[in-house]
This record gives C-alpha cells, structure tokens and sequence, in this order.
C-alpha cells in the first residue's frame, strides 16, 4: 500500500501503525484498511468528475461496512447497491437514499420493497418485466426515478466471468435488435417513472480506456435515436465502474483523472455531433476506490517442499480471498515483522481450506528461511475479498481494522464459532 513504511529491523507500518502488532491484537488472518488511502482516492474521484451533486458512486458490492459508509459519505459520494442488504446498512449507518443507485438483474420483490420504503435515489432498470413490476410498486400517484441499463456489445475486463459488455450475457439489454430501445420505449409510457438516463456497466478490472470510449458512443448514439423517436432528451448518462488498479508492482492502471478528461471530450464531441445537451456523467468505481487501500494479514502455518515446490500454507485462503481461485488473480505477498537475509526462492502461499485450488499466490519470490509463525501482508486486499468471503470449512470471517495516524480502530470484529453456529438450529 502507498502509506506503508518499513522500519529497518523489518517492521512495516501501515498509517504509523506496525502491522504486526494489529495481527498481535486482533488475530490473524486480520483486514487493515488504511483510512487517508480511501478518502485520497474518493477525493480523486471527486477532483476528477466535478460536477455537483454525487456524480460518484462507490461500488459497495467491492466492500461494505458501517464505518466505510460513513467514510463515503463524509467524502461527498454516491453509493451504488444491489440488495436490500447492501442498501438497509447504508442506509441506517446514515447514508442519504437519495443519493444511493439500486442495482441487480434479478431484483427481489424486499430488494424493490426496501428501495421504495427507503427513498432510493434510482432504481436501474435490468430488464422488460421489471418496469411493470417497479411501476405498479410506485402506485399511479408514486413517482421513481429510473435508469435503463444497456449492453453494447464491448468485450472488456480482466477476466471473462467478469466481463459484462457483450451480447449476449446476463446483465442489461442490448442494443442490438432493438431490445434497450424498446425498453425506454415501456419506461417512457409509464407516468410514475422518470427516465433520467442510460446506464451501461462493461466489466471489471479495465486497464484501458478505449472500452468506455466505445461504449460512450454507442450510449450517446441511442440517447440521440431516443430524442429523434420520443422527443426526450436524457439529462444523465451512467458509465458504471470497473477500472483497473495494480494488484502487483508495475501492473497497469486505469488513471482515474486521465479517464475522465477523455470521457469528457468524447462526451462533448459525441454530443455536439449529435445535437444533444451534454448529460451529466455518472461513474460507480468500487475497487479502484478501496482495493488499495487494504492489505490482508496471515500467519504460516507450516512450510514444506515437496516434489521440488516449495509452500507456505497460512491460515486464511479462498474463504477470505476467493479471488485467484476464481479469477486466477494474481497478488505480490511479503514477509513482515521480520527482516530476513535469505535468498529469494519460489514459494507458493496456499490456503488453509480442503481444495487444491485454494493457493493464494503461486510461484511468488519469498525469502527461503520462511518458518511457522511469520507473518505475510497481501496488499491491495481492499476490494472484491471479503465482500466474497465465505465461511467454507466452518473457518469465521476476518475482522477489519482502520489505521489512521499511529491508530487502529476495529471496524467489523471476527466471526466466532458462536456466530457460526446460532444459525444452525438442528434438528
Ligand atoms: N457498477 C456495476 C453495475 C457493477 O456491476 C460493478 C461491479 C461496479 C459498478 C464496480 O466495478 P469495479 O469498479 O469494482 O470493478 N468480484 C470481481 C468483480 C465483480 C464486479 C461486479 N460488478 C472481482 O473480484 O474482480
């Protein structure tokens, strides 16, 4: 992480504080968050897409708790949610619903029922039968404002489960024979509804502008068929999130400055092509706002080398991080705590759950005399981890901790075997 610093007898401080005394205090596996990280990058966001109002959402789904909440919303950005769950913690940890986006391809009726009831900002309509659906939850005097997601057709993403650009897979409605354009059709004949804009959200883990580009074209293009077809001229215009952070030194990065400055030129060029007001533009970034900021704590269990590999198995892994097991993502771990003067090797940092597969960095270089009870820090653990945590193999949930000047605060706190257990009601 940016704000970490060594010491020279090893110790590696993060936010002044020494991450082997968080692991002391709390256990380990153990979350930090760096709190100035998050705010710095929700304030780049900020700088970077200035308009008023909150032309931001952070994507929940990459991270949420109370105190990031609270965090968010200090920092003046939106929330973008996909549940009930997602949106009642907002909510009562003081987040303003009207600046919050409802999200989801298959929206429950406590998803609908909660965003209603609440106030939710937009609602970001999926598919067809939804509009009925949210229309006659809205009653004929209710008023919503909505959005319309589209698909248009980009291949983009660091890996094909989380790519949703293209024809042709789960999420919002195509451009293509007509499906979105039919949609805003239904929205605009339903009074209690307010279209406001288009929305598209093309993949995760995007490295390279031109994508947004493309898509930012086609979304214009459509916006300009909806004026020429209904005579509406949509004020907003949503690009989604998605972009890429380096989860090893020297990987590339999505810039979120530069990215906006060339979303705005196209922007005022496609527009002024097509003869349209500019709309107001909408980015929902998740883990570029937070995966830096985090870094995961382990402890090695055990250390063996067998068939000429060696490993380092610790005591978290895909319950904590599912992430390399599913998307073969790749971290940079190191040894904290301790300065070692061992040559490098190749070692493999495996996970404590029963599969195979559960190896949390393979072939990384780490210090041969690497032993039972050092500690490894992952960094840039912020995003998409416990967001997807699982307690596989009955393993509890590591606890969050926040640094800021020299002090840790314990934001979500571990789950025990008791909270494990109290759902289980037996037979
Ligand atoms: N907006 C929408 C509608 C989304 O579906 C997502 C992510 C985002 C924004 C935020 O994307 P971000 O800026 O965080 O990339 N579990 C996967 C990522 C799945 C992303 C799902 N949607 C991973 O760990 O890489």
């Amino acid at each position: 992480p940016a704000t970490a610093t060594e010491e020279p007898g090893g110790r590696v401080l993060l936010a002044g504080v020494p991450l082997a005394d968080i692991a002391d205090a709390h256990g380990t596996p153990v979350y930090v968050l760096d709190e100035a990280e998050i705010r710095d990058r929700c304030r780049t966001y900020r700088a970077a897409f200035p308009e008023a109002g909150a032309d931001v959402h952070y994507a929940a789904k990459a991270f949420l708790c109370r105190g990031l909440v609270r965090l968010v919303e200090e920092e003046g950005l939106g929330l973008d949610v996909c549940s009930a769950g997602e949106l009642e913690l907002a909510v009562t940890a003081g987040f303003p619903p009207e600046r919050i986006l409802l999200h989801g391809n298959a929206k429950s009726p406590a998803d609908l029922d909660t965003a209603l009831r609440l106030g939710v900002g937009r609602i970001v309509i999926d598919s067809p039968a939804e509009i009925a659906r949210i229309a006659a939850a809205v009653g004929p005097h209710g008023h919503q404002r909505v959005m319309l997601r589209v698909t248009p057709g980009i291949a983009a993403g660091g890996h094909a489960k989380i790519r949703t650009g293209t024809d042709g897979q789960k999420f919002g409605l195509s451009l293509r024979d007509g499906h979105a354009q039919h949609a805003v059709a239904r929205v605009l004949g339903r009074p209690q509804l307010e279209l406001t804009g288009l929305h598209c959200h093309i993949g995760s883990q995007i490295t390279d502008a031109k994508p947004y580009l493309t898509a930012l074209r086609r979304l214009v293009g459509l916006m300009a068929r909806i004026r020429d077809v209904h005579g509406v001229v949509l004020p907003e215009l949503d690009l989604g999130g998605g972009h890429g952070i380096a989860y090893r030194p020297g990987d590339p990065v999505l810039d979120p400055t530069a990215l906006a400055r060339r979303l705005r030129t196209a922007l005022g060029e496609g527009c002024a092509a097509a003869g349209l007001p500019v709309p107001r533009l909408l980015v929902e970034p998740g883990r570029a706002v937070v995966g830096p900021a985090g870094v995961a704590l382990y402890r090695v269990l055990a250390v063996k080398t067998t068939a000429g590999r060696s490993f380092a198995a610790v005591d978290g892994g895909m319950g904590d991080n599912p992430r390399p097991a599913l998307y073969g993502a790749r971290y940079a771990p190191r040894l904290i705590g301790r300065r070692s003067t061992a040559p490098v090797v190749r070692t493999t940092v495996a996970g404590r759950h029963c599969e195979a597969g559960d190896l949390l960095a393979e072939d990384v270089g780490l210090p041969a005399d690497l032993r039972p009870g050092d500690l490894l820090a992952v960094p840039v653990a912020g995003a998409y981890h416990l967001s997807m945590a699982s307690p596989y193999n009955l393993v509890g949930r590591p606890p969050v901790v926040a640094v800021r000047d020299g002090a840790a605060r314990l934001l979500v706190r571990r789950e025990t075997l008791e909270d494990l257990r109290a759902r289980d009601v037996g037979l």
